[in-house]
């Protein structure tokens, strides 16, 4: 019950009560299951308008960012719409992304440009909102090691535009080196980058009294493989990995 809100007593009698209930409301549970099809309300289908993200490519938008050199960081990570709108807020993604072992920049310093994205919802070329770094165990000073040893880091920007209004956070991740190379990404650091926070996401995770339970798919399709287009020149492998973030417990309020 580590994960738990209620403490360990109570927790230990639901354990052990759940289980009778669910014996005894077996036979119930066993009629709702069984009421034929036809009488479930029937729901119109704009109802399921939630999904887990609209190609950036069918708005006129890119699965590469603009780093500002004429080329562009791809945008191997998004996080699904269909994920708890709680996870998809600046607020949220920051704890989401502590959970998994990222930090806020060191001390809130901002090194270089912030890079833009066009994810195709009408809003055009827009700035990453946060760009978080790998935080090696200490979320208040551990990016600051990150800024000087390299690491993992990625960026994030948000699918909100009225024209594909998703909310899917589509983040630019890539394995960096330390600042004597001035931040430049490892060779194979985009295809890298992604697997090390995809590796870290998925399962169960947690921070600040807030639990995930995170999956993932890849996706092929949306960026094209090689180095075309690529900032450092770096080719990738084509793959975006699809991570849908779930709250399963929150005891942070
Ligand atoms: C994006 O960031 C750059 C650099 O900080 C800034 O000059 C520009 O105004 C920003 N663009 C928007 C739309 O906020
Ligand atoms: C989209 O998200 C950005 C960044 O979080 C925010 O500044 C903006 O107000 C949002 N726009 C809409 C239409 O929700
Ligand atoms: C996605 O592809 C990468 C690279 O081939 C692989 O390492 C990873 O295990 C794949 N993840 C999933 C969820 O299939």
């Amino acid at each position: 019950m580590l994960f738990s809100c209620i403490s360990t007593p109570i927790a230990l009698q639901a354990m052990i009560l759940l289980p009778l209930i669910s014996l005894l409301f077996q036979h119930f549970t066993l009629t709702v299951t069984a009421l034929p099809i036809q009488q479930l309300p029937l729901v119109p289908t704009y109802a399921f308008a939630s999904v887990d993200f609209y190609s950036p490519l069918l708005g006129g938008g890119s699965m590469l960012d603009d780093a500002g050199d004429g080329f562009g960081e791809p945008l191997n990570v998004i996080i699904s719409g269909l994920s708890s709108p709680q996870v998809l807020t600046e607020d949220g993604i920051i704890n989401f992304a502590k959970a998994i072992g990222f930090s806020e920049e060191c001390l809130g310093l901002h090194l270089g440009a912030p890079q833009s994205a066009n994810l195709g919802d009408g809003n055009g070329w827009v700035n990453q909102t946060i760009e978080l770094r790998q935080d090696y165990g200490n979320s208040e000073i551990g990016t600051c090691l990150e800024t000087l040893i390299g690491g993992n880091h990625f960026r994030v920007f948000k699918q909100n535009g009225t024209d594909a209004q998703s909310n899917a956070l589509f983040l630019a991740v890539s394995q960096e080196e330390d600042l004597e190379e001035s931040h430049t990404i490892i060779p194979d650091g985009y295809n890298i980058g992604r697997d090390k926070l995809a590796n870290l996401a998925v399962g169960t995770t947690h921070f600040d009294g807030i639990t995930y339970s995170t999956t993932a798919r890849n996706l092929t399709g949306l960026l094209a493989a090689g180095s075309v287009g690529v900032n450092h020149g770096i080719g990738t492998d084509g793959i975006t990995t699809l991570l849908t973030v779930t709250i399963i417990d929150d005891c942070s309020s």
